[in-house]
């Protein structure tokens, strides 16, 4: 079997003094692919987004990205939370450029960079405007396009659109979609909503009690487009996976 991108072996974590919340977690993500985490509030999909983030250390197995093991966040990966934590005090370009302040001063070839993101996500009109003059899917796409301007190889995303309207999230997975595909980014995506995940998933991870339950493959035709919602395989496999969770208690 080829290595896969990011490999998660064996990985289990307990907070101090509690029992574990993520036990025995097997998972391997192919280059390229898209994966979603699914499972109810408080199962544990944040600890092991935090611990392939190498933001949590796992007390027992093993993650690695390319071979290597994940010690500490790095420009190898792009991290979006719930909420967008844009930095008001700063433009929405010097937002997007926060990732390179931070390792070195942005040249004119980042800010072009930066700019074409924000050109891609529909928001060049609003480079030099601060963040609470945006809608809040406008912030998610700033938050987005930051998540994405150092090109990492691989994504990790926290339930990054839950608070959206329905119309405006449809949106944006279409643009997470589409800006994944262009730059070629492995993802793994948590979120509690089934069709969010058969939407935007080739596999979804069912979690429960900190184990990942079920292993679901989505042989829906890629690009997705908001059409496949209303069509009988994706309700089919909606279906599924939502047996998968009943079937587990997740
Ligand atoms: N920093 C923390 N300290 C102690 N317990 C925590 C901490 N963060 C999360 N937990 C607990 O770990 C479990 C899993 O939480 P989390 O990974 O956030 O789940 P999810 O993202 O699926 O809602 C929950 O029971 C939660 O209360
Ligand atoms: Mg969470």
């Amino acid at each position: 079997m080829a290595m896969a991108f990011l490999d998660i072996a064996q990985v289990s974590f307990s907070y101090p003094g509690r029992a574990p919340v993520v036990g025995g977690v097997d998972w391997r993500i192919g280059q390229g692919e898209f994966h979603c985490l699914l499972g109810r509030s408080g199962c544990g999909k944040t600890t092991l987004l935090k611990l392939a983030a190498g933001l949590l250390r796992p007390q027992a197995g093993r993650i690695a990205l390319c071979g290597s093991e994940i010690a500490a966040p790095g420009p190898q990966l792009g991290f979006m939370f719930q909420a967008p934590t844009l930095l008001d005090w700063l433009t929405v370009l010097d937002n997007v450029l926060l990732p390179v302040s931070l390792q070195r001063r942005p040249g004119p070839q980042d800010e072009a960079h930066a700019l074409a993101l924000l050109a891609q996500l529909g928001l060049q009109a609003h480079a030099r405007r601060h963040p609470r003059h945006l809608s809040g899917g406008q912030q998610s796409r700033v938050a987005l396009a930051r998540a994405l301007v150092l090109e990492p190889p691989l994504l990790l995303l926290d339930e990054p659109f839950a608070a959206l309207d329905a119309i405006t999230r449809a949106e944006l997975q279409d643009d997470l979609l589409r800006t994944c595909r262009q730059h070629g980014t492995t993802v793994l995506f948590v979120t509690h909503d089934i069709a969010e995940a058969v939407y935007l998933a080739d596999r979804i991870a069912v979690m429960h009690g900190g184990r990942i339950v079920d292993d679901i493959a989505v042989p829906l035709p890629a690009p997705r487009s908001q059409a496949l919602r209303h069509g009988p395989e994706f309700n089919a496999l909606a279906a599924r996976v939502r047996e998968a969770m009943d079937r587990s208690g997740a």
